[in-house]
């Protein structure tokens, strides 16, 4: 199969800067605060999916209304925003700013695919909007990651296939998202990314070359 790489896309949170660890400690205050017992290792289920569907997680096949629902996710996120006032444009996770470097000047797009509504706001802080030709968030559409939808959304944006694409995830539902909707998955990290075609530590290393001969290697045929 002839590879044609044309576009980059990034889950933000856990791929681009740390922004995943603000949602745990968001969560684990409102945990605290409500009693709820919530770990690290539970905050993995977590991990890329909305913030209803975290809740819920969160819950344990606990009951709680509507209202109560809408005013703890609505906490939830006044800490994960107020956390967003640390974030500067130093805080790029190791390998991004070289990896969007050499993307750019192969001329392959780059863009955010990210299920978070502050998806934006996060992308401000770090100084990078503009690195990016199209931007996926949270409102982008209904069904979120482990939907497709929101991957092919953002491709289509750009005018690119999914075989023409490469997803970046650090989250189960971020990788399975990808490989349902036909893109060439690389899983960030060691928890729950298995599923990917390809699998590294972070983006540190990550050069254009070495991927695409990755890639060429499992399309099959010569590069
Ligand atoms: C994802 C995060 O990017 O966005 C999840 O990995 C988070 O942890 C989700 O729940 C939704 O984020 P937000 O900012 O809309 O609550
Ligand atoms: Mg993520």
């Amino acid at each position: 199969m002839n590879l044609e790489i044309r576009a980059f896309l990034f889950d933000l949170d856990g791929v681009i800067t740390d922004t995943a660890e603000y949602h745990y400690l968001s969560w684990k205050q409102l945990a605290d605060e409500e009693g709820l017992p919530f770990t690290r290792q539970d905050n993995e289920a977590l991990r890329g999916v909305t913030r209803r569907e975290s809740l819920r997680r969160l819950l344990k096949g606990r009951v709680i209304d509507e209202a109560t629902a809408q005013d703890w996710m609505a906490r939830k996120n006044t800490y994960f925003n107020a956390s967003l006032a640390q974030v500067t444009p130093a805080d790029l996770l190791p390998g991004v700013g070289a990896l969007l470097d050499e993307a750019h000047a192969a001329g392959i797009l780059c863009a955010i695919a990210s299920a978070s509504r502050n998806a934006r706001a996060v992308l401000e802080r770090l100084q990078i909007t503009d690195k990016f030709a199209a931007i996926g968030d949270g409102h982008s559409g209904v069904n979120n990651k482990p939907s497709a939808d929101l991957f092919v959304w953002t491709a289509g944006r750009l005018g690119v296939y999914p075989p023409q694409a490469v997803v970046f995830e650090d989250s189960e539902a971020g990788v399975d998202a990808g490989l349902k909707g036909g893109f060439w998955t690389v899983g960030l990290g060691d928890a729950g990314v298995e599923r990917a075609h390809l699998r590294v530590p972070n983006l540190e290393g990550v050069r254009l070359n070495w991927l695409f001969e990755q890639l060429q290697a499992l399309a099959g045929g010569d590069s």
